[in-house]
Parts: structure tokens; C-alpha cells; sequence
């Protein structure tokens, strides 16, 4: 799958690649109402990374039914709508409003969003909040819930144990982690907001790690994300026990990195047809 908020919604990638053959695609996060998000620079290189802070800048529910739904509508590949709110209602609202739509094949509850004031990362980080959401969320929609994590916490199965007793289908870990990057000639943030998300190879160890103690903590499926740029990275997440992954960094360096994964992974899989128990 192509990770949330690294792939648009589809239709910026449409012209690089065929989208049927990918696994699925997730969209950038949509808010109820449209949003701005946060003033320039959103983006800055790491060592081996990315910083963003975007801030969930998007066109809202409305124009996203209207526009982007219809366009991968074109498409077989599912849809996995990611959502995002500040209070739990507004998560419950958009849960409601895309339960009749049946092109969407899941909701990615966005609890993980570093880089908002209100909602987003407040709720991941805290089991009853957490569970408030997610709950929400499933008395809204029989549509399969992804639980979208972040890493920014003591204990990552405290949080994704929360989210399944609360009846989430599905987990995906991690989201950025926050961090920093100062500009040595003003000292300020070299973000227009203070700190930013980091991704990218940079913490694709912690995703693994973290990964691996939620397959070990929960029942349900794993989706792995953090910093794949190759076949073998994916290969480590569901070594690690995720059963599906996410391409999120890579699509920023490579627009055709998801499909070339795609093909090292099936490389891997005929060299080593018994190392992944994939039945
Ligand atoms: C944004 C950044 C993230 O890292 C994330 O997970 C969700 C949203 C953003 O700034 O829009």
C-alpha cells in the first residue's frame, strides 16, 4: 500500500504509474471542514530522513466526495480513506459520512498527526482517549478500521490494545516520530512550526521493533510502515510480524518506488519460498 499523506489522493501519481497495480491506496488525511495546515517551510531533509509538518492542510469531507472518491473510483485497486479530527465526534462524523460510501474498502483513524494543536497525536497517546475514538468510529461504520499508531509513546501495545478492545480491525505502525531542526544563522525551526514528524530510513529500526511488539501483543493484522525504500526493507516488517506494509518516505524520493518494492519483494519471495510463512 502507498502510506498515508505521502501519495495525495491518487491522482498526483496517476501519471507516473498504473495505480491498479498497487495494493491499495491510503489518502492523505481529510478533516471534516478544509484546512490550511501550517505555514512554510512543511518540509526538511535528514540524515536519512524527512521532517513535515504539514498540518493536515486538505480540502475537507465535502470536496473529497466530490472530487477525489469518483477519480480512484476508475480504479480496482481499494480505497482506505485516512481521517482525521479534533474531537471524537468529528472522527464519528466522518466515520458516518463514508460508511455509504461502498468503494471505501477501510478508514485509517488518524490518532497520530504530530503536528496539530488539537486532536490527532493527543488522542494516540493515550489509551482511554484512544479507545473514545476508535470507538466512535466503529459505532459509526461496519467498514474495516485501521488504527493508525504513533510511536511517540512509553509503550506502543498499551495504545494498540486499547484501540482493538475498542474494535479496531486492523493496526498500522508507526506514524512520524516528532522531532527537530534548527537553522544555525537564525537559530529558529527550520519548519514554519517549531518541531515536524520525522520518516524515512532514519527510523525504519524503531518501526521494526515496534511492529514487532504489537504482532506479538495484539490478534488482529499488522500493516508495517517506516522508512521501506526497498524489497528487503518490506521483507523485514513482515519478518517482524507485520502482514501487510506501507510505502510513505520513498514516494517523495522515487515516484516509482512503490511498484519497484512491489517487484523486489516478489524476487524475495521466489528465492526464499519458506522464510515468509505467508499461507
Ligand atoms: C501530518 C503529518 C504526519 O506525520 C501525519 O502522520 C499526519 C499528518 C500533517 O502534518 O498533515
Amino acid at each position: 500500500m502507498v502510506a498515508s499523506g505521502t501519495f495525495g489522493w491518487g491522482k498526483e501519481y496517476s501519471e507516473y504509474m498504473d495505480l491498479n497495480k498497487l495494493g491499495a491506496i491510503v489518502t492523505k488525511s481529510i478533516t471534516l471542514k478544509p484546512r490550511e495546515g501550517n505555514p512554510p517551510p512543511r518540509i526538511v531533509e535528514t540524515p536519512s530522513g524527512m521532517l513535515n509538518s504539514i498540518g493536515l492542510q486538505n480540502e475537507g469531507l465535502e470536496h473529497f466526495l466530490k472530487e477525489d472518491l469518483p477519480f480512484l473510483a476508475k480504479f480496482d485497486t481499494p480505497t482506505i480513506v485516512n481521517i482525521a479530527g479534533e474531537t471524537v465526534e468529528e472522527y464519528a462524523e466522518l466515520a458516518k459520512r463514508l460508511s455509504k460510501e461502498t468503494m471505501v474498502k477501510a478508514i485509517e483513524v488518524n490518532i497520530s498527526c504530530p503536528n496539530v494543536k488539537q486532536g490527532g497525536m493527543a488522542f494516540g497517546v493515550d489509551p482511554g482517549l484512544t479507545k473514545q475514538v476508535i470507538s466512535a468510529v466503529r459505532n459509526a461504520t461496519k467498514q474495516p478500521i485501521i488504527a493508525k499508531l504513533t510511536p511517540n509513546v512509553t509503550d506502543i501495545t498499551v495504545i494498540g490494545r486499547a484501540a482493538v478492545e475498542a474494535g479496531a480491525d486492523a493496526l498500522s505502525a508507526i506514524n512520524t516520530i516528532v522531532g527537530m531542526a534548527l537553522d544555525l544563522e537564525t537559530g529558529k525551526s527550520r519548519l514554519g512550526r517549531e518541531t515536524g514528524g520525522l520518516s524515512g530510513p532514519a527510523i525504519r529500526p524503531i518501526a521494526v521493533r515496534m511492529v514487532y511488539e504489537l504482532a506479538r501483543a495484539v490478534k488482529v493484522p499488522v500493516i508495517g510502515i517506516g522508512g521501506i525504500m526497498t524489497g528487503n526493507d518490506a521483507v523485514e516488517f513482515l519478518l517482524a510480524g507485520a502482514r501487510a506494509v506501507q510505502v510513505g518516505t520513498a514516494n517523495f524520493v522515487d515516484t516509482a518506488a512503490p511498484l519497484r518494492i512491489l517487484a523486489e519483494l516478489h524476487d524475495y519471495v521466489h528465492r526464499h519460498p519458506r522464510t515468509l510463512n505467508l499461507s
